[in-house]
């Protein structure tokens, strides 16, 4: 079974148990290493063309007229081609309760016919939120497994967890 992890992930200011404060690397992409090296998976990161603000309160507000606006922002680098995998985890952080739309985009690309998707989300409380449903809208032609909700706080704590749920549903 091979598997690739699509992820977003924001560097900057972020909630680290209950403050704030400045990080290299994001939640998400700690976690999306974490299911690389439980079970070799390849990485692919969606990053924005326009970078969101550093500062975190302008982000959550940049993010949520992206959301109202059901807005498809422009990627750097886009993935074309998937059929070399058997499972797709898609890992992003909670933003107000889906995926960033960046991951959107990407995903709208992709042909998901006969994959696995596996919904994996960090976040500062609402665990899973709405990613299985909006993966099942966009994904069409895969079937959606058991996902993984990761507190973006507690992230670097996680290997083990993560490990886990990575040897149980990816191998
Ligand atoms: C724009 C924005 C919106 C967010 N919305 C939510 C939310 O609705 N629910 C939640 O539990 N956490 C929310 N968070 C917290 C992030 O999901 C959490 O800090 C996550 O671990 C960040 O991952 P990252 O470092 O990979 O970007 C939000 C954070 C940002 C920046």
């Amino acid at each position: 079974m091979k598997t690739l992890v699509i992820y977003y992930s924001r560097k900057g200011e972020n909630y680290v148990n209950g403050g704030l404060k400045k990080i290299e690397k994001g939640n998400t992409e700690i976690v999306a290493e974490f299911i690389r090296d439980a079970v070799g998976a390849d990485l692919f990161e969606v990053d924005t063309v326009k970078p969101y603000s550093d500062s975190y309160m302008t982000c959550i507000e940049e993010a949520k007229k992206e959301l109202q606006s059901d807005a498809r922002p422009e990627i750097k680098n886009t993935l074309s081609d998937i059929s070399g995998y058997d499972n797709i985890v898609v890992a992003g952080p909670c933003w107000w309760g889906t995926y960033p739309m960046a991951i959107f985009t990407q995903l709208e690309k992709l042909d998901f016919t006969g994959k696995k998707i596996f919904p994996v989300m960090t976040h500062e409380g609402s665990g899973l939120a709405n990613s299985q449903r909006d993966l099942a809208k966009l994904c069409k032609g895969a079937t959606v497994g058991k996902g993984l909700a990761v507190h973006g706080g507690s992230a670097s704590s996680s290997r083990s967890t993560v490990e886990s749920w990575a040897k149980e549903n990816l191998l």
